[in-house]
């Protein structure tokens, strides 16, 4: 069974809709990028999800369990999990602050396991949110999301505007979570080809719709017909 299954999503925000009838699933463990230009709905898909954006028509489902009219924070308390685009950090709470707001009692990870996954966010525990670099802050975003324990973590183009050698970290950490934890990941990013690597399966959108979707491998291989729907 999927862990999410989502069924004929229409969403939107207010009277817009932006993603029409779509249709995806993601099994326990598994890796999806979704990819696409600049505006074709991404974020709102993500939005959707965490019930952030508004649902028209269509259903969600969770292990099997519809939970379409479910509230964001009951959303979280199933185990969805979602790290912003714009990582949204509390610049006024100190690091282990902005960590401990999202801790959930009895989940998989508390401070220490934080610390553990990411090293340099204690040397920065006492530092204001705002006083960090931009991959101390998606660093800091990531971890407060697993403070939550989530089962399927939402990434919206967690490395974006982040240096080579701080992205090919963050990826090798995510990876290794990944094994050790068995979530499964929602990835959204811009550059195809390396998040082809390091995912499973994948779906590109237009303009609201899946135009294309296959295993990550595959599609790599012909990376034409993916180059395709993201030139401008
Ligand atoms: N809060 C909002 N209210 C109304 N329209 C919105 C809102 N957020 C996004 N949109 C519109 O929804 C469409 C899809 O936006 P979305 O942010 O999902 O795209 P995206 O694929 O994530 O783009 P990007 O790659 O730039 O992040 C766009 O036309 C955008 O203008
Ligand atoms: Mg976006």
């Amino acid at each position: 069974m999927s862990l999410l299954e989502i069924e004929r999503l229409t969403a939107g925000y207010g009277e817009a809709v932006v993603l029409e009838e779509m249709s995806l699933s993601v099994s326990e463990g598994e890796c999806l990028a979704v990819l696409g230009r600049n505006g074709v709905g991404k974020s709102t898909l993500m939005l959707a999800i965490m019930a952030h954006a508004a649902r028209f028509a269509g259903r969600l489902r969770w292990d099997g369990h519809d939970f379409s009219t479910l509230s964001t924070n009951q959303r979280v308390g199933l185990g969805l999990g979602w790290v912003p685009q714009e990582r949204e950090i509390f610049p006024s709470l100190t690091v282990e602050e902005n960590l401990l707001v999202a801790h959930r009692r009895g989940g998989r990870f508390d401070l220490n396991g934080i610390y553990e996954v990411f090293p340099r966010l204690k040397q920065r525990r006492r530092n204001m949110g705002d006083k960090l670099s931009g991959g101390e802050q998606q660093m800091l975003a990531i971890g407060r999301t697993l403070m939550t324990s989530p089962r399927l973590l939402l990434l919206d183009e967690p490395f974006e505007g982040l240096a080579p050698v701080i992205v090919e970290e963050l990826e090798e950490t995510l990876m290794r979570l990944r094994r050790d934890s068995g979530f499964a990941i929602i990835i959204v990013e811009q550059r195809a080809e390396d998040v082809l690597r390091l995912s499973d399966r994948a779906i590109v959108l237009d303009r609201g719709k899946i135009v294309l979707e296959g295993k990550s491998a595959e599609l790599l291989a012909d990376f034409e017909q993916v180059h395709r729907w993201l030139s401008v």
